[in-house]
């Protein structure tokens, strides 16, 4: 390679990958990250389930599905064999739950897009916060309504803090659960063990 060439690369194509790549992972980085992490996100999921139908009209409990909630630092999204309860009698005609049925013969697992999600290195705990009273709503939003769930609140650092600040501002039944109430932590280790 002679010197004038290896003058052009290291000068002008050198840095143009480079900012190229800085740029390509940047942009990924970023996109990926707003589609999981950002208000709005409402993925189709793999079956049409209703939450306006099943929690909404027909009220049925959350912790009926979402078993670990007061129990565990995750909710826990319920297995097919629960709908089945159901589904074995209810609708068993329709495209959908035939589908259900499908998934459920041949043990496979409905693999439901995951929507809200904090990063690896925080600490959360659903059933810290669920036993003290407060609601699903104040974070997650009015889900009864929702035959899409999608996320409506950001679950950014800054958005746990306010509430750990000011609890009365952020937690909607407040006047309700405040003499059992402690309020959240603000010391790193808590949420970064
Ligand atoms: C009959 C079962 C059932 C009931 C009752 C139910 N859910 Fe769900 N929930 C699911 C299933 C299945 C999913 C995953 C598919 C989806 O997102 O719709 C889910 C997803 C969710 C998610 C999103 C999970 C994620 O990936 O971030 C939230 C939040 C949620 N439910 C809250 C609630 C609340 C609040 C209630 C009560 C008002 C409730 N659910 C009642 C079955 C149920
Ligand atoms: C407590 C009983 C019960 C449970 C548990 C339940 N369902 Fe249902 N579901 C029903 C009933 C009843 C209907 C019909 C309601 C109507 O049409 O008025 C229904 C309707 C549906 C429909 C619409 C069917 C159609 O096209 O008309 C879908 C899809 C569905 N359920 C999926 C699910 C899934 C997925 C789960 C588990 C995560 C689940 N259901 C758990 C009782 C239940
Ligand atoms: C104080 C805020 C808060 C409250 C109250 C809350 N959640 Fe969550 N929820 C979160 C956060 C944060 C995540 C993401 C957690 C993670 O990534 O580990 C989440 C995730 C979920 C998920 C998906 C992941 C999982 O843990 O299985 C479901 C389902 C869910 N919540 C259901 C509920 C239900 C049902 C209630 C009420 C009984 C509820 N949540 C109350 C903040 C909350
Ligand atoms: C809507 C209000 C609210 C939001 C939002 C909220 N918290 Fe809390 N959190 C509280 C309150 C109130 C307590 C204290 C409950 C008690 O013990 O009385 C608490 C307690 C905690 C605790 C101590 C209990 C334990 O599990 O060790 C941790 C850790 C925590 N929160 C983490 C988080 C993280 C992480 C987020 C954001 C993803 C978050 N919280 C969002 C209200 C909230
Ligand atoms: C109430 C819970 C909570 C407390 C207390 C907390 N954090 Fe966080 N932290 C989070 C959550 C949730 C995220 C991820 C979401 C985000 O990036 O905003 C995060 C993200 C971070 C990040 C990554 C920043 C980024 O932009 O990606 C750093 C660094 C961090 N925290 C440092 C700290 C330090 C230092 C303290 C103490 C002064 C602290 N945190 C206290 C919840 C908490």
């Amino acid at each position: 390679m002679n010197k004038h060439l290896l003058d052009y690369n290291l000068k002008v194509r050198l840095p143009v990958i480079a900012f190229v790549a800085i740029a390509v992972f940047a942009i990924t980085y970023y996109a990926s990250y707003a589609e999981r992490n950002s208000i709005g996100y409402a993925p189709e999921q793999p079956v049409k389930f209703s939450h306006k139908l099943h929690a909404g009209t027909m009220q049925v409990d959350c912790k009926y599905c979402h078993t670990g909630v007061d129990k565990s630092r995750t909710a826990s999204i319920p297995a097919v064999d629960i709908c089945m309860n159901c589904h074995s009698l209810a609708r068993i005609d329709r495209p959908e739950i035939l589908k259900l049925k499908s998934y459920f013969e041949q043990n496979k697992p409905l693999e439901w897009k995951r929507i809200h999600k904090t990063p690896d290195f925080v600490y959360f705990n659903h059933s810290a916060h669920v036993n003290k009273g407060i609601d699903c709503v104040n974070c997650h939003g009015d889900v009864k309504q929702m035959e899409v769930v999608g996320q409506v609140n950001s679950f950014t650092m800054g958005a746990c803090l306010t509430c750990h600040r000011k609890p009365e501002t952020k937690i909607v039944n407040y006047s309700d659960i405040k003499n059992n109430l402690k309020k959240g932590p603000e010391n790193c280790s808590a949420c970064h063990r």
